[in-house]
């Protein structure tokens, strides 16, 4: 996808936000408890590269990705730290994952004999770093029994393909206030891991959500991910976080167009929408095409601190909104972030587009530049 530098719809990335983030979170953690930094995503749409790098700064020792390719960018980029893929690889990509020191998750036996036929033809490789991960209730990857898991361990014992690095599970309700789910998963990740007949190098357990309300459980690495943004894990679930979180992300745009209607004058596709009296309507060059949702029809942006409501369909590239008064072409139009004494965070346009902060982050494409505020020196 171009990126389209050209236009006034950008998103900021505050970069002192992240770092402040990382180092709340560093403080509380126990000696010896690492932080790997979530950076899949491109970094949940605030930059691989550039929250990486804040990340590091701040401290966090290691890298989690979702997928190989995200991996192998920040390699590229001369990052040397831990970086470990959450999601499973093709066995057919073992030797890239080998040869690039980036660590994988194994879930079952099969895997370990389809990539060891794989790392057997590459030839001569380093070994490739493998977190077992345990299914203790989140029904996605892993090992779902002891058994299983300690006879793969013994599988790879001696083996010079794997060397065993890490040993991990991930929890399904860490952000929600019953924590008797929870609880029933920590006490099948500890039976598991009681199986291995020694502990490898990083035991990890914790995403933001746990890290934040379940400090107990640490394990010696966390895997801290939205929370690192600014953004509370649960929503509006668990209102308080041991720290505050600082959001990092704001998305702002300029008025392309404006313009006079009146009564019954229609705006954007269907004619959904009809002026009742003379009204100023305000153009943003930002679509759907960019991640600002179609269903955001109704919602509102700030235009100098005032909230401006969002009229007629969202379009690709445009959407329309209604003005108090005539706002000059170029006034700043705030879609996520602070005007004036008012806000609009990434949980209100959540709300109302009814998901969560994270898909709406994600969600904002390549087209928007990123551009970083308060840069780190
Ligand atoms: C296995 C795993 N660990 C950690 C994370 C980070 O989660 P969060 O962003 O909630 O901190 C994720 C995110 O999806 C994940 O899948």
């Amino acid at each position: 996808m171009v990126t389209a530098a050209l236009r006034p719809s950008e998103v900021l990335v505050d970069e002192t936000a992240i770092y402040d983030n990382v180092q709340h979170a560093l403080t509380r953690l126990p000696k010896h408890t690492e932080l790997f930094a979530v950076v899949k995503a491109d970094g949940y749409g605030h930059g691989l590269l550039r929250t990486a790098r804040v990340a590091q700064a701040a401290g966090a020792t290691g890298f989690c990705v979702a997928v190989l390719d995200e991996a192998l960018a920040l390699r590229q980029a001369q990052f040397t730290e831990p970086i470990l893929v959450l999601g499973i690889i093709e066995p057919a990509y073992a030797g890239i994952a080998a040869a690039n020191h980036i660590a994988v998750p194994v879930g079952d036996r099969d895997w370990l004999t389809a990539a060891s036929v794989v790392l057997t033809a590459a030839g001569t490789l380093p070994k490739l770093a493998v977190h077992f991960a345990i299914d203790s209730g989140m029904g996605r990857i892993g090992f779902r029994d002891a058994a299983t898991l300690a006879s793969a361990a013994e599988q790879i014992a001696d083996s010079d393909q794997y060397t065993l690095e890490g040993v991990f599970t991930h929890f399904a309700t860490a952000d929600s206030p019953d924590d008797a789910y929870f609880k029933e998963q920590v006490a099948k990740f500890n039976d598991c891991l009681a199986a291995l007949p020694t502990r490898p190098r990083y035991v990890h357990v914790s995403n933001s959500a746990t890290s934040l309300w379940h400090a107990a459980c640490h394990g010696n690495m966390i895997r801290y991910g939205v929370a690192m943004y600014g953004l509370n894990p649960s929503g509006r679930a668990i209102p308080t976080t041991p720290y505050e979180l600082e959001p990092a992300l704001s998305v702002v745009s300029r008025l392309s167009f404006t313009k006079l209607l009146h009564a019954g004058d229609a705006v954007s596709y269907g004619a959904t929408y009809h002026a009742s009296g003379d009204e100023w309507i305000g153009t943003v060059p930002m679509g759907y095409a960019d991640g600002w949702l179609r269903r955001l029809q109704g919602f509102h942006v700030l235009i100098e601190g005032q909230a401006c409501e969002i009229v007629g369909r969202v379009c690709m590239d445009q959407f329309m909104v209604r003005m108090p008064e005539p706002f000059a072409v170029g006034t700043k139009v705030t879609l996520v972030g602070r005007s004036g004494a008012a806000a609009i965070t990434l949980q209100d346009v959540a709300d109302y587009a009814d998901t969560i902060h994270y898909e709406i982050a994600c969600n904002l494409t390549a087209r928007l530049p990123r551009r970083s505020v308060r840069p780190l020196a």
